[in-house]
């Protein structure tokens, strides 16, 4: 066992903390108040390779491993969750599941400009119905000679309105339930396609979340992905190693909250002392930098897996369902020990806490984790 990371995995680490510094550090509170997509950072993050992360060269990734995209996702989310969001969904389901599963064809046309952070990708699984019941999909793609036609709905889809590509699951034979699911490429602007809703959300607020509507779209045939039926074994899968990104992400913001904890709480004087002089003050930063080395060692341990060619579907389960629950506690730590300066906005934390709740929330809530770790387990 070697707890050491590699030379490469400390220069990527290095260079997120520089570029969410730098490049999202300064306007991000801007963009959470206004609602406002990170445009030109996720153009910046495709040029330092962070859009493609584990996607191999020969298709326009940094080809790097999962380790090295777990750090850089939990830096980028320290500062940024939002940014954090945006490129885990491109890198863990959009390359990933590309790479893996798509066509010589499909990689060639999307993979290479997803990679490299020249196109932006969006996943579209949820419906109004088919949430946590992820297999109850009712959209639906008919097959007409050389194409399929594509009718449904696809609600909170991340990248949804910026996405250039979307992965959408859709049933291609009701009668065969979650086996007649199958994945097409989608490319924005088709006939048909359209944004339905923009969401207007508690936390990670410049993050893009919208519904989509298809209607009869025509999707070529070569856009398949691998065979009719094979989409909710795609998107489990995929979404397996999605859950080590949204653990990076959870880890990331509680990250953010400890260190501004830990600024302020030495600033900060009170009874004559700087409060970080007191043990009530200590035991709270303790206990939440105990909890946080705790869920970065759980999130290694999913990547190394992953890494290592091994099943990690119930450890990123493990990773994410204790990381997130830690961004929530550590986020709300953070505002106790900033006080009444914790409930504005000027000291971030309020941003964390929004921020935070959804990691609960998305790639399977707290619940679906507790299901897939219990089936390992009880196995
Ligand atoms: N990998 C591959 N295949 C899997 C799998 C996995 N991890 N887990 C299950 N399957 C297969 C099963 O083998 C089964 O196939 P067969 O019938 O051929 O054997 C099929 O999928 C259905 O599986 P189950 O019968 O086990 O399905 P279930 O309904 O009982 O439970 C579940 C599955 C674990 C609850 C699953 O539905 C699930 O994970 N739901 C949560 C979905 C989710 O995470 N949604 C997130 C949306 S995307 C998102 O949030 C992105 C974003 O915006 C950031």
């Amino acid at each position: 066992m070697n707890f050491e990371l590699t030379e490469t995995q400390l220069m990527i680490r290095e260079t997120a903390r520089k570029f969410a510094e730098e490049e999202l550090a300064p306007s991000a509170d801007e963009r959470d108040e206004q609602e406002k997509f990170p445009a030109e950072a996720v153009r910046k993050m495709g040029e330092l390779g962070f859009m493609g992360m584990m996607v191999s060269e020969e298709y326009g990734g940094a080809g790097l491993d999962t380790v090295s995209y777990v750090l850089a996702v939990e830096e980028i989310s320290k500062v940024d969750a939002s940014a954090g969001v945006i490129m885990s969904v491109n890198n863990s389901l959009v390359c990933w599941g590309l790479e893996t599963y798509g066509s010589g064809y499909q990689k060639e046309k999307y993979l290479k400009d997803l990679a490299s952070g020249r196109t932006l990708g969006a996943f579209a699984l949820s419906e109004p119905e088919a949430g946590s019941d992820a297999t109850n999909q009712r959209t639906t793609a008919r097959k007409d000679g050389d194409f399929y036609i594509l009718n449904g709905t696809k609600n909170f889809i991340t990248n949804g309105s910026t996405a250039d590509v979307v992965l959408v699951m859709a049933s291609t034979d009701k009668s065969l339930g979650a086996r007649g699911v199958s994945t097409f490429v989608v490319e924005k602007g088709i006939p048909g396609f359209s944004v339905a809703k923009k969401e207007k959300k508690l936390g990670i607020r410049s993050s893009d979340t919208v519904s989509l509507a298809f209607e009869d779209c025509r999707i070529p045939k070569e856009n398949l992905v691998k065979e009719e039926g094979f989409g909710i074994k795609f998107a489990l899968r995929t979404l397996d190693g999605g859950r080590i990104g949204i653990a990076a992400q959870a880890l990331g913001i509680a990250q953010g909250s400890l260190e501004a904890s830990l600024k302020y709480s030495k600033q900060r004087t009170a009874f004559g002392h700087p409060i970080a002089k007191f043990q009530a003050l200590q035991f709270k930063l303790a206990d939440m930098a105990t909890n946080i080395e705790a869920a970065r060692l759980l999130c290694h341990k999913a990547a190394l897996l992953k890494d290592q060619g091994k099943p990690f579907g119930p450890a990123a389960a493990m990773a994410k369902l204790y990381a997130s629950k830690v961004a929530v506690a550590s986020a709300l730590e953070a505002v106790q020990i900033h006080g009444g300066y914790g409930y504005v906005r000027e000291y971030k934390v309020e941003r964390f806490l929004r921020d935070s709740k959804i990691t609960e929330i998305y790639e399977g809530t707290s619940e679906i984790q507790r299901i897939v770790i219990a089936r390992s387990v009880l196995d």
